[in-house]
């Protein structure tokens, strides 16, 4: 297998496209933000660095994670351009996710738990919305399934559905 510090292959934005699953729309919209690059040939035509397919990925993951494009852009600054980066690099700009990672994960958490129970949402449909949000007070904290919100309810956190 070649190193990845060997020339690295160059893509056409379709093999580029047909490989990451972004649409050649995305990536020419990535390029014109300065996310991704690629060289031109004599015709005019551009050629990604097989190393951008990593760089797609990321901007994907970032989007997935509900990242703005300009939260994606500074992590993706702290990687070089003119080569792949290293593992080490990857994982510098990855850290800069790390407390948004963890707060999705613990959202999704309280989301497993609170999902098959009373979620605060006003309904008063379930019988466990009577203990968990008695007269609807979920209200009093705000719009919006206040328990699944991640506020606490009166009474504690609602036991899981058995
Ligand atoms: S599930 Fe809606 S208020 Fe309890």
């Amino acid at each position: 297998m070649a190193a990845a510090s060997a020339q690295p292959t160059y893509l056409t934005i379709s093999e580029l496209s047909a490989r990451s699953g972004a649409a050649p729309s995305a990536l020419r919209f990535y390029e014109s933000e300065g996310l991704i690059l690629a060289r031109r040939t004599t015709g005019n035509q551009r050629r990604y660095p097989r190393y951008m397919l990593r760089r797609v990925a990321f901007i994907r993951a970032g989007r997935q994670l509900g990242l703005e494009l300009r939260e994606i852009k500074a992590s993706l600054a702290l990687l070089p351009t003119d080569r792949a980066p290293t593992r080490a690099e990857w994982g510098r700009a990855a850290r800069t996710w790390q407390a948004r990672i963890d707060a999705r994960i613990a959202e999704l958490q309280v989301m497993s738990r609170t999902l098959g129970s009373c979620i605060g949402c006003g309904c008063l449909s379930l019988r466990r919305c009577a203990l968990y949000n008695p007269l609807d007070t979920a209200a009093s904290r705000g719009a919006g399934a206040r328990w699944l919100l991640g506020d606490e309810p009166p009474a504690g956190e609602p036991a899981p559905a058995i």
